[in-house]
């Protein structure tokens, strides 16, 4: 559970990983709220010996990294998704990180070389159709994984029911198509950090005594229209947020400390009380 009291970063200086940040963009990525989170993050963490920071929804990792790059007690970080092609990116960043660069350098070389909008257009569904295969070594994956995050619309991962990437292309001028220097810099970090793939709940196995788990699952709609949160095949409802709060009342038992956070879904309609109900139980609750 979080507590609410301010806590401010005083930044003591490391020169691992500086430049560490989400090597893709993620539909609900907290960079923008990291100032917010930050704030809200319980006092204990600060102190506790070894730390072992656990994230079971881990999309594109802006809390991770923050974390990695500000607290210097954390002994090590577990990480998890149900999304085995960022996973598996994770693992080519933290494992294979130079091969992986080479290889968006040369996607990158052969698309800036396109000059116009509708060959760059082809060259992008040439790529996304070979990526669909799903049959590639995992270092070619993730490499026409990244490269498609970051020329697709929007950013957007989704799938379609038969688990295809169905995101058209994304018009962009001059997309980043290999970063190195964050590659690097978020390689370094993760030597620390354990991969999982899978759903959440498997994350318990890995808890130790001075844990702290931080949740951002897939957001409850705003309406049946609005917000996109198909992220998988699997649907992430109603009945899967209160699986989600079941297995935080687990972790509250064992005594380990962890914080949420959900779309707020009151603010668009006052009557909604679905997750003021759920965790009424946490009155500290923002
Ligand atoms: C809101 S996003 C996380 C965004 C992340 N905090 C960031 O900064 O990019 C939710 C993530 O949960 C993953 N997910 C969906 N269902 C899951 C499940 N049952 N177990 C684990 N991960 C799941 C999705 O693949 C998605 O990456």
């Amino acid at each position: 559970m979080k507590n609410d009291k301010n806590r401010i970063i005083n930044g003591s200086r490391q020169s691992a990983g500086l430049s560490a940040k989400p090597f893709v963009k993620w539909v609900g990525g907290k960079s923008q709220l990291i100032p917010s989170i930050s704030k809200i993050l319980p006092q204990e963490i600060f102190e506790m010996p070894d730390l072992v920071y656990i994230e079971p929804f881990v999309g594109g990792g802006a809390m991770l990294f923050w974390m990695l790059k500000s607290i210097k007690n954390i002994r090590k970080a577990v990480i998890n998704d149900i999304n085995s092609d960022l996973t598996t990116a994770y693992f080519a960043v933290k494992n294979n990180v130079n091969e992986l660069i080479a290889r968006l350098k040369n996607i990158e070389q052969e698309y800036q070389s396109l000059t116009s909008e509708e060959s760059r257009k082809i060259f992008y569904l040439t790529m996304r159709e070979r990526y669909n295969t799903k049959s590639l070594e995992d270092i070619e994956n993730t490499a026409l994984f990244i490269f498609l995050n970051h020329t697709c619309f929007n950013g957007l991962h989704r799938v379609n029911s038969k688990g295809l990437f169905n995101v058209p292309f994304g018009k962009y001028t001059n997309p980043t198509i290999c970063d190195e220097d964050t590659l690097l810099a978020d390689s370094e970090l993760l030597q620390k950090v354990e991969i999982l793939t899978g759903d959440f709940e498997q994350t318990l196995d890995y808890a130790t005594e001075n844990s702290f788990f931080y949740f951002d699952p897939p957001y409850k709609p705003l309406s049946q229209t609005s917000s996109f949160n198909s992220y998988a095949r699997e649907a992430f409802n109603d009945a899967e947020q209160v699986r989600l709060k079941h297995f935080c009342d687990k972790l509250n038992d064992k005594g380990y400390l962890w914080l949420l956070s959900n779309s707020d879904v009151k603010s668009n309609d006052p009557n909604n009380n679905f997750f003021d109900d759920l965790y009424s139980c946490y009155l500290d609750c923002a």
